[in-house]
């Protein structure tokens, strides 16, 4: 399974990636705001730090900026992978740009009909948004074994990046359900080593330890 960091701050993305947490990064455009910088500096400063998959998102709908943007994406780095709208000029753009080779994530994805679409469309990824759904009482987790099951029913070749999460619960019922990757805000991907118990438990070992008086 595959760790992605959710952001575009390249403090966080560094500590996460000397943690061995960062297979590839995803960006947005909210993010880029909340980043604050210029974005060709943000996305080359990923690009060269990170050797996985990058999405960079297109910002615009019609077909033609869609196009123009991507080419401007795509030369940033070679492991940038467009990040576009699922909508059907999404959906266009993002055949004609997997058949020229180019790598495309088809982001907001909120149904397992958009993720066979996605697919019939040669995307690389597809992210489904498992937090959001879950904010409108649908069961986001429920969306990744959809997708699941659909994929492995006709060898759909698309990987899953389950995207939009919150909790370290999420993270983990999606690696249940078998999505490929899942890309998760910094915080959350921090917290996966923590336990209360482990934490008890190191304290007792190590203080007793010190009462053994022994040396390793
Ligand atoms: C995915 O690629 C998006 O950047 C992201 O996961 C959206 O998450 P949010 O719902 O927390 O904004």
């Amino acid at each position: 399974m595959k760790f992605f960091v959710d952001s575009a701050n390249i403090e966080e993305i560094t500590k996460l990636k000397n943690l061995g947490l960062a297979d590839g990064v995803t960006t947005n455009p909210s993010l880029i705001l909340k980043a604050g910088r210029n974005f060709q500096s943000i996305a080359k400063d990923i690009c060269e730090l990170i050797e996985g998959p990058v999405s960079l998102e297109v910002s615009s709908s019609s077909i033609d900026q869609m196009r123009a943007e991507a080419e401007k994406l795509r030369v940033i780095s070679e492991n940038v992978v467009v990040k576009l709208p699922m909508t059907w000029n999404g959906l266009k753009v993002c055949r004609d740009l997997a058949n020229s080779g180019i790598k495309v994530n088809m982001t907001l994805c909120f149904t397992a009909n958009q993720a066979i679409l996605a697919a019939k469309a040669g995307a690389e990824f597809v992210s489904p948004f498992v937090g959001r759904l879950d904010d409108t009482k649908i069961d986001g987790v429920g969306l990744i074994k959809e997708i699941r099951t659909i994929y492995d029913n006709y060898s759909f070749r698309t990987k899953i990046l389950a995207a939009s999460i919150r909790s370290l619960e999420h993270i983990k019922n999606c690696a249940i359900a078998g999505a490929e990757a899942v890309t998760a805000p910094p915080a959350i991907l921090r917290e996966l080593v923590s336990h209360p118990l482990t934490d008890k438990g190191l304290e007792i070992f190590l203080s007793d330890w010190e009462k053994s008086n022994q040396k390793i």
